[in-house]
């Protein structure tokens, strides 16, 4: 039976493309719509005038993805984001209609809507109507805030773009395909994994799915500021920074105003439409975690002008050291990922960024590592006005295809992403290029390359990496070559858990090859909230605090150690974490359970950052 219906099937198929020929071009030849528009990256998009298109959105599960792809895997033009419905006098069956599809709601992660959809990994198509009035001449870009991992964007079975990489923000020039009253929209979204993705196949956090952050149109003039930077020169009297404007003249004039500090400066732009500025400041007060102190920026260009709340300070090493403003600091930190408190799934929300950064703060933190990808914007505007410093990390995670050069343009086109929207954010210090990578010669021309984009895109913050460690015995030692291009050394060791006990640390030496100021990005292990028992029990709240008991001394007598962000905040999902009544699919190396319930560890941690009895104390 199969057989002969797979045969119907192909035939159909043949069939309906020969029809469509007749109706409308078909398959091959319009494969060049595939890369008809590149998104850009906008700086602080978040401060723009939007339309909000969140809400609940059409959904259709697409395993096959035969929505897009046809039975000979070739991009449709036909596809489902024609959003067709069926015509009683059609020679063909249209096999899908998004006005009796399911809903999922937007932003959202698909995987804990729907219980069916929990492990979900595949391609999904999401539709949604909406009505546009359009005030005013403008281009108009279509604002997604992330879509995990690979995604295509149609306005009314218009191609306006495709997308790789889950944790950015992009945007996509829907200017052409809008009209103005009833408008529909359709997205596929696959978060197959793939080995030349970035991250690549294995991750130890959940793979969720979906358009996971906030998704809107912002209108702009023709010409427009689509990046800036405003920052304090390290000479700390100096506002220095640039904007870069699309669609204008050469010489267009670029005013910078902060009217809080009754400083002003005009420009012009050049033949790129570059505009680079300084200007002097005084009595600026410095953002700092004790003072987050935001100052209203304007930024004009022509008919374009954007508002933004800017925090000014200096960061930099010297030796050892870590300066902040001028000043030797520690950085009392814990690690976070993007997982939601009690209702779990991907975090976007501001109620989400409160409540991870509130517990932070109640740990008595001032920094925090925001791992292992670009989190959401609303998380650093929170850390902007809660004041906590942030380790921001490009997913280049684990193994990846070093000596691909594919899989680096999909890693430079990352990082372009997550600088550029970004980069004016005080809290943000570090840029981290790389997550326990394996020391070897393409990773590491690969990681250098990285960093050195980095670096040119901007130059007033920190490079950093979490790099994996040597054993010798009892000595520990920090020499991956990577070393040599970073300014802060990131290391990751898991004494006590994946090694020895927690005792091992009383006895554990460190040998580090580097002068440079060092962060213990992750240390830790695992509890089940609750579980209590002897401290040699492994998953019991004791076992889990005496880690931290016996790890803090050691690190204390670590000389350059300038700062630690303890793996990790709070529980969160991982497909590698199957210990049944334990793990349930949960890493469980949090603090706080993900339903909020602080461990005997979190107390321990707490004690030691409000005393400052671990690092310089400030
Ligand atoms: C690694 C890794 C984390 C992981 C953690 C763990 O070091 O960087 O992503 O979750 O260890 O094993 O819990």
């Amino acid at each position: 039976m199969k057989r002969i219906l797979g045969f119907r099937r192909r035939s159909t198929r043949l069939l309906l493309s020969l029809l469509c020929m007749a109706a409308v071009p078909c398959v091959a030849q319009q494969t060049n719509i595939a890369g008809a528009n590149a998104p850009i990256v906008l700086t602080g998009a978040d401060r723009r005038p939007a339309m909000s298109l969140d809400g609940d959105w059409a959904s259709i599960l697409d395993p096959y993805f035969s929505g897009l792809f046809s039975f000979h895997h070739q991009e449709k033009t036909n596809g489902w984001f024609l959003n067709r419905k069926a015509q009683p006098e059609d020679p063909f069956p249209t096999e899908y209609d998004f006005s009796k599809a399911p809903q999922l709601t937007v932003p959202g992660d698909w995987n804990t809507q729907r219980e069916s959809l929990l492990f979900y990994e595949g391609p999904m198509w999401y539709e949604r109507d909406f009505e546009y009035r359009p005030k005013e001449p403008a281009r108009v870009f279509l604002h997604v805030g992330a879509a995990n991992y690979r995604s295509w964007f149609w306005i009314n079975g218009v191609k306006v773009c495709e997308h790789e990489g889950g944790f950015t923000a992009f945007n996509c020039d829907v200017t052409s395909a809008l009209k103005a009253g009833p408008n529909f929209v359709v997205a596929a979204i696959d978060n197959t994994r793939r080995e030349d993705n970035v991250p690549t196949l294995e991750t130890d956090w959940w793979n969720y799915g979906g358009l996971t952050r906030h998704v809107s149109l912002i209108a702009v003039p023709e010409a427009f500021i689509d990046q800036y930077d405003v920052h304090l020169a390290r000479t700390g009297d100096e506002v220095e920074g640039w904007t870069h404007i699309t669609g204008g003249q050469a010489g267009t004039s670029v005013e910078v105003e902060i009217p809080e500090l009754q400083a002003k400066t005009q420009v012009a732009a050049d033949n790129n439409g570059r505009a680079s500025f300084h200007f002097p400041i005084h009595e600026v007060v410095r953002w700092s975690p004790e003072n987050p102190k935001l100052y209203k920026v304007t930024l004009r260009a022509g008919s374009d002008s954007i508002e933004d709340l800017i925090g000014f300070r200096t960061i930099e090493t010297r030796g050892t050291e870590i300066l902040l403003n001028g000043k030797p600091m520690f950085l009392r930190g814990i690690s976070i990922h993007a997982e939601a408190p009690y209702r779990t799934g991907r975090a976007y929300s501001d109620k989400d960024a409160e409540t991870l950064l509130g517990w932070a703060k109640e740990l008595g933190c001032n920094f925090v590592r925001l791992a292992h990808y670009p989190h959401d914007e609303t998380m650093l505007r929170a850390a902007d006005r809660i004041g906590l410093l942030v380790w921001s990390e490009n997913p280049v995670y684990w193994a990846l295809q070093f000596d691909n050069p594919k899989v680096l343009a999909k890693a430079e086109q990352q990082l372009d992403e997550e600088i550029g929207a970004l980069r004016n954010h005080a809290s943000i210090i570090f840029w981290s290029m790389a997550n326990e990578t394996p020391n070897n010669e393409a990773r590491t021309q690969f990681i250098e390359t990285l960093a050195s984009r980095a670096r040119s895109l901007d130059p007033s913050r920190l490079i950093t990496a979490a790099l994996l460690v040597r054993a010798n015995g009892h000595s520990k030692i920090v020499d991956d070559p990577l070393g040599k291009a970073l300014d802060v050394i990131g290391v990751n060791e898991y004494i006590g858990w994946y090694e020895g006990h927690p005792e091992t640390a009383d006895v554990t030496q460190w040998n580090i090859a580097y002068d440079k100021p060092l962060i213990v990005s992750e240390f830790g292990g695992g509890a089940k909230a609750g579980l209590h028992g002897d401290e040699n029990q492994r998953w019991t709240e004791e076992y889990q605090a005496s880690i931290y008991r016996h790890q803090l001394p050691m690190l204390n007598r670590i000389p350059q150690l300038r700062g630690m962000s303890p793996w990790i905040l709070m529980d969160f999902r991982s497909p590698n974490r199957v210990l049944a009544g334990i793990q349930d699919e949960f890493n469980r190396k949090g603090l706080i359970s993900d339903q909020g319930t602080k461990k005997m560890a979190f107390y321990v941690l707490q004690r030691a950052y409000k005393e400052q009895s671990v690092g310089k104390p400030d």
